[in-house]
C-alpha cells in the first residue's frame, strides 16, 4: 500500500472517532480542504501525523473545539456581494411583499452579519415586520456572537459603502450605536431573528420557508453532501420559495436544477418550480 492511501485511513480513522465521540460528520467534506484544515491543527497542537490527534480529539473537548474552528471558516461581512443584497431588493422583496407574512431560513450564517443585512433592507422596505428569519449554523461559538450582534468599529465605512451600493436609503449608523471600538445593532433587529443550532449534515428541514440563504458554505462540501443538502432545503421551501446561494456556488450542475426556475445566474437565485 502506498504512503498516500495509508494517510487517507488516518484520516478516515481521525473523522469516524470525532463521529463517534461528539456526533459531527465530516466524513463528505471536500476532502482537500478538510486536509489543509487538519494540516493546521496539527501545526496548532505542535503534532505531525493525523493519527496523533485522535486521542487528543477524543480526550479533550478543547482540542476539538479547535478543530470545530479550523472546519468552520467563518468568515464574513456585511452586505457581503452588495449586488447579491440589492437582486433581492429588487427581484425578491416585490413578490415577498404581496404575502401577508413569510419565512426566511439562513442556513451558515456564521456571526450573522448577513442576516443583519438583509433584516436592515426588509426594515427599509417596511417587511421586516412580517418576517420570521432563523438563523442558523453548527458552530455555537459563532451563534452567541450573532446573538449578542455586537461587531468590531474597524470596519464601519467599509460596511456604509456596501450598504448603500446595497441599496439602503438611510445610513447604516441609524441601526446601532457605538460604544469605543465596538457596534452593537439595535435591539429592533436583534429581537426579529431567531439564531439556532442546525448541523446542515444531520438535522431536520425548516417548514415551509419562503426564502432559504445559504452562500459560501456548499464550497467545503463533497457532491454528496452538496446533494443531500439541496434536497434538505427542497423539502424546506414553501411553494413558490427561493432559494439564494450566492455568487461562488450555483444549481447548474446538480440534480436539484430541475426543481427550480433561475432569477439570478450571477447570484445564484432561484425559485422553486410548482
Ligand atoms: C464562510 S462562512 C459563510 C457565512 C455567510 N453565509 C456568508 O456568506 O458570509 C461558512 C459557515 O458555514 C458553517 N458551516 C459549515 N458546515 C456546516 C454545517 N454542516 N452545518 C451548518 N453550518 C455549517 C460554518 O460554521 C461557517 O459559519
Amino acid at each position: 500500500m502506498e504512503i498516500a492511501e495509508i494517510a487517507e485511513i488516518e484520516i478516515d480513522t481521525l473523522l469516524e472517532a470525532i463521529k463517534l465521540r461528539y456526533d459531527y460528520d465530516f466524513t463528505n467534506y471536500a476532502r482537500s480542504s478538510l486536509k489543509r484544515r487538519i494540516h493546521g491543527l496539527l501545526i496548532k497542537e505542535k503534532l505531525e501525523m493525523p493519527y496523533q490527534l485522535i486521542p487528543r480529539i477524543l480526550y479533550d473537548e478543547q482540542v476539538f473545539d479547535n478543530f470545530l474552528a479550523e472546519m468552520s471558516v467563518t468568515v464574513t461581512e456585511m452586505f457581503r456581494d452588495d449586488d447579491f443584497f440589492r437582486q433581492l431588493k429588487d427581484v425578491v422583496f416585490p413578490v415577498l411583499s404581496t404575502y401577508p407574512f413569510f419565512k426566511i431560513w439562513h442556513a451558515g450564517c456564521a456571526t450573522g452579519e448577513e442576516v443583519y443585512s438583509l433584516a436592515i433592507l426588509l426594515r427599509e422596505a417596511g417587511l421586516l415586520e412580517r418576517a420570521k428569519i432563523y438563523a442558523t449554523d453548527y458552530n455555537n461559538k459563532s451563534i452567541d456572537v450573532a446573538k449578542q450582534g455586537i461587531y468590531s468599529a474597524e470596519n464601519s465605512k467599509a460596511n456604509e459603502k456596501s450598504y448603500l451600493k446595497a441599496g439602503g436609503n438611510k445610513k447604516l449608523s441609524d441601526y446601532y450605536t457605538k460604544e469605543y471600538e465596538a457596534i452593537k445593532f439595535n435591539q429592533e433587529l436583534t429581537s426579529a431573528i431567531t439564531f439556532a443550532y442546525h448541523n446542515l449534515v444531520k438535522d431536520g428541514v425548516f417548514g415551509e420557508m419562503n426564502i432559504i440563504i445559504c452562500r459560501n458554505v456548499f464550497i467545503y462540501f463533497d457532491k454528496n453532501l452538496q446533494n443531500n443538502v439541496l434536497n434538505l432545503f427542497h423539502q424546506s421551501s414553501a411553494s413558490k420559495g427561493f432559494l439564494c446561494l450566492g455568487t461562488k456556488e450555483t444549481l447548474r450542475f446538480s440534480n436539484a436544477k430541475e426543481n427550480y426556475d433561475v432569477i439570478c445566474e450571477k447570484n445564484s437565485i432561484y425559485q422553486r418550480k410548482d
